[in-house]
Parts: structure tokens; sequence; C-alpha cells
């Protein structure tokens, strides 16, 4: 595939509905992109005495991986009206150095669930607040966020187009910035 995405899941639990969404979104890209979902269970707590040349593995790890992919999927529960402590750390992480974080510059595409009826959209707000300060080129048009996930995802799938198509159109506006910051740096 001509475009290698990165799907973080802000979810540690094993059967977590924002790893589903994004196993769901792998199978349904077929050869559009390939994409490698990435669990946060092993990024210890950002700690800045920690961050020297040589962090602790699983940060280095999340950044090495965050640095060769073309385009990250951040997929997101929502834990109290905002993300889930893990995936901020994960930003946290990505975004420092500073000035420097793997996270600048890189397209990003935000995608929320919940077994609720609001389908994450404070988490995704917070979101897309705290990627913008980390310099990351969020995609801005849609707003993924999926509703009664639990009805929405199965066995590693979607189970309806509706949700399949407004997920992939969320993929879309990703490309479409993953091909823009390459024009960028063609002319530069
Ligand atoms: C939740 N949940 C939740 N849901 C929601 O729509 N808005 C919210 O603010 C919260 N708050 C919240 C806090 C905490 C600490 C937990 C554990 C859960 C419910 C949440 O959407 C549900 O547990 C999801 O299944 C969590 O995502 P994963 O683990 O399935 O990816």
């Amino acid at each position: 595939a001509r475009f290698k995405l990165l799907g973080i899941s802000g979810s540690l639990r094993a059967a977590s509905f924002s790893t589903a969404v994004l196993e769901a979104i792998k199978a349904a890209l077929a050869d559009k992109a390939e994409l490698t979902v990435y669990r946060l269970n092993d990024v210890p707590l950002y700690n800045q005495d920690e961050d020297t040349a040589t962090p602790p593995a699983g940060a280095a790890a999340l950044r090495a991986a965050i640095a060769e992919a073309d385009g990250v999927i951040f997929s997101s529960p929502e834990y109290n009206f905002g993300t889930s402590g893990a995936m901020k750390n994960a930003i946290d992480w990505g975004s420092r150095p500073y000035a420097k974080g793997a996270l600048l510059g890189k397209p990003v595409l935000v995608v929320t669930s919940s077994p609720g009826s609001t389908g994450g959209i404070r988490a995704q707000a917070q979101l897309r607040e705290s990627l913008t300060a980390a310099g990351a080129r969020v995609a801005v048009v849609p707003h993924v966020a999926v509703p009664a996930v639990a009805e929405k995802v199965k066995d590693g799938a979607f189970t309806d187009d509706k949700t399949k198509n407004f997920v992939l159109s969320g993929v879309e506006a990703l490309i479409t910035e993953i091909r823009f910051v390459e024009h960028l740096k063609k002319g530069a």
C-alpha cells in the first residue's frame, strides 16, 4: 500500500472498542493504506526527568512508530468528558522534545467512540486541542465519532455501511493531509 498509517488506541483493555474500531478500519481499508494497530500498555507515564537522550523503551518505541508513519489515527474512548489518561500521555511523549517532537507536522485523524449516544465528542474536542498544541496537522473535517459502538463494530468489522463509510471518509481526509505534506516537502 502507498500510505503507512499508525492507529493508536487510547484504551489499554483487551476487549476495547477503541481498539476494535482500529481493527475494523484496517479491514475496511483493503489495499488503500496499511494500518498498524498500536496499543499503549508499555508506555510509562511521562516524566520530564526521564525524557533524556535515552528515554524509557516504551516511550522511544512509541516515538519511533509515530515518526515512521505517514499519518496517525488516534482512536479514543471518552473518560469523564475527556480523552483517556493513556492517550493524553502518548501525546505528551509525542510532543517532545519541544519543536522536534514526533507529532510535529504529522498528519493525524481523531476518531472517538462510545457505547453511549454521544460518541465521545468531548474527548474528540480535547484531543484536537492537544494535538494542535503538539503541532500535528489535524484533519479538520469530518469529526469522526462513533456512538453506540457496541452495535457498530463486531468481529473485526463495521456492522453497517453508514458507519463504515463515515469512518473511511475520515481516513480519506487524513490521506489528503498526507498528500498535502508530501507536496510541501517536494516544493521545499
Ligand atoms: C467511561 N465511559 C464514558 N463514556 C462516555 O461516553 N463518556 C464519558 O465521559 C465516559 N466516562 C468514563 C470514565 C471512565 C473512567 C470509564 C472507565 C468509562 C464509558 C466508556 O465509553 C466505555 O467504558 C468504553 O467501552 C471505554 O472504551 P474502550 O475501553 O471500550 O475502548
